[in-house]
């Protein structure tokens, strides 16, 4: 039997190649819009890829199923309860079994992530006749549970419920040694505190996992609503996008190398720049109006979180490389309509006579000498975060406040100093508060971590 882990760093999405070169045939599990590595594994181990599974209708990214029936003319197949996509696919229902060679896989209608989740039991006919491997789609992560929320609060209590059923009751059945094999590791927003380990085993899981361990109903139902991690506002686009089958990425806008001058006709129209060069690039000079989000391994999940789905996108990057990398990741989050970069870069703009703006980047040293006149420090990160160590006069307000629409209530005749972890999200904030009319805004240049580094004193 052959069977591969694909990782997405940054997402956290993970899919399955399942399939036997002996018989010629695979399965690709839950599959990510950029299909290349299928595409390589299937022709270096001699395969054709038969099947597109997918686990459930996924929120977080675009599935890459429509790409790999176009390039392989393989079937899609996807449980119907509780959804109906557009697209042409065949059913997959409880108790289905493929055989493809030494691989049986069999499904197993698993719903509480969503109602039409499934996992797939595994077995290697090669080395045993009992099931190997489960994979587990959203329900069961390493270290976590999927988040039951995303479908919508109508049937929230539903949700919960089977949730509890296919954990508790359903995956009972099976042994602690069955090794776990999730749709998801650290880094997506499916659930919300995932292990950085990418598989585990039921028995492991039993002991570790703090939401499979509860002793009844009520208490994990209060825990699984309790808080629900954020919900980026491209997910409800991903999901619609995923029912209806995503359109291929052939008929996505061309890259192309932009002049300033067309840069500024489509602002103009109003396309939205994304400035994703580094944070003292953009502190330096950057299109008026551009968001800084830049490279990290968060990013998709930022785009996600700050830019309205359906935004047509230009981009100011480093170079032509960072441009590419930049589209895979927009497009496996559904943001199609990236009508290519600033050619020649920030300088371009600035040698055409364009106005620039720039944002002040207060290193730890500087900052900590200003503090105290009419300066005031804006700690954007999480609760969590702010918790922990921080610098002793900062107002705290999050960034995802921010991005919730609450404007916080800052005195806007003061210098504001935006600080988070690294500097990254900072750039953030501070990009969302100048559209909402604050003037008076810098970042602290390396955030907590660099102030931390410069021996700087924080109180927790
Ligand atoms: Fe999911």
């Amino acid at each position: 039997m052959y069977f591969n882990q694909i990782s997405v760093e940054g997402l956290g999405c993970l899919s399955y190649v399942i399939g036997c070169p002996a018989a010629k045939a695979c399965m690709v599990v839950d599959p990510k819009r950029d299909i290349q590595d299928y595409l390589d594994i299937a022709r270096e181990e001699g395969m054709r890829i038969t099947h597109v599974i997918n686990t459930h209708l996924h929120a977080d990214h675009i599935s890459g199923d429509q790409e790999l029936r176009a390039a392989t003319g393989a079937d899609i197949y996807i449980n119907g309860s509780g959804v109906t996509v557009d697209y042409v696919h065949k059913e997959l229902n409880e108790g289905m079994v493929f055989e493809l060679g030494a691989a049986k896989v069999e499904v197993l209608h698993t719903p509480g992530h969503t109602p039409n989740s499934i996992s797939l039991l595994v077995t290697d006919k090669v080395r045993s006749d009992e099931p190997e491997m489960l994979l587990t789609g959203d329900l069961l992560f390493v270290g976590d549970v999927g988040r039951p929320d995303l479908p919508g609060a109508e049937i929230l209590d539903e949700q919960v419920k089977n949730l509890y059923n296919s954990l508790y009751v359903k995956l009972a059945d099976f042994p602690d040694h069955i090794e776990v094999f999730p749709a998801h590791g650290q880094g997506s927003l499916c659930g919300r505190g995932m292990s950085a380990k990418k598989s585990s085993t039921l028995g492991y899981e039993r002991r570790a996992n703090p939401m499979l361990r509860f002793k009844s109903f009520e208490e994990f139902k209060s825990d699984v609503t309790s808080a629900f991690p954020t919900r980026p506002k491209s997910f409800t686009h991903i999901i619609s996008t995923n029912k209806a089958g995503a359109n291929l990425l052939d008929a996505c806008p061309m890259d192309k190398a932009l002049t300033p001058k067309q840069f500024e006709e489509m602002m103009g129209e109003g396309a939205v720049v994304i400035d994703a060069r580094n944070s003292a690039a953009y502190g330096g000079f950057h299109i008026p109006g551009s968001v800084n989000i830049g490279f990290e391994k968060q990013l998709a999940n930022w785009v996600g979180m700050v830019i309205e789905p359906g935004s047509d996108i230009l981009l100011v990057v480093d170079d032509q490389e960072d441009y590419d990398r930049m589209l895979i990741e927009l497009h496996r989050i559904g943001y199609d309509q990236v009508f290519g970069y600033l050619s020649g870069g920030i300088m371009a703009w600035l040698n055409s006579g364009r106005p620039v703006e720039q944002l002040e980047q207060a290193s730890p040293h500087q900052l900590s000498e200003r503090l105290g006149g009419n300066l005031a420090v804006v700690d954007v990160r999480t609760p969590a975060e702010w918790k922990g160590a921080r610098i002793e006069s900062a107002i705290h307000f999050p960034l995802s406040d921010i991005l919730d629409g609450k404007l916080p209530d800052l005195p806007r005749d003061r210098e504001l100093v935006m600080a988070c972890g690294t500097g990254y999200r900072s750039n953030i904030a501070a990009g969302l508060l100048r559209q909402q009319g604050f003037k008076n805004i810098q970042s602290l240049a390396g955030g907590l971590f660099a102030w931390t580094n410069a021996g700087l004193p924080t109180v927790s």
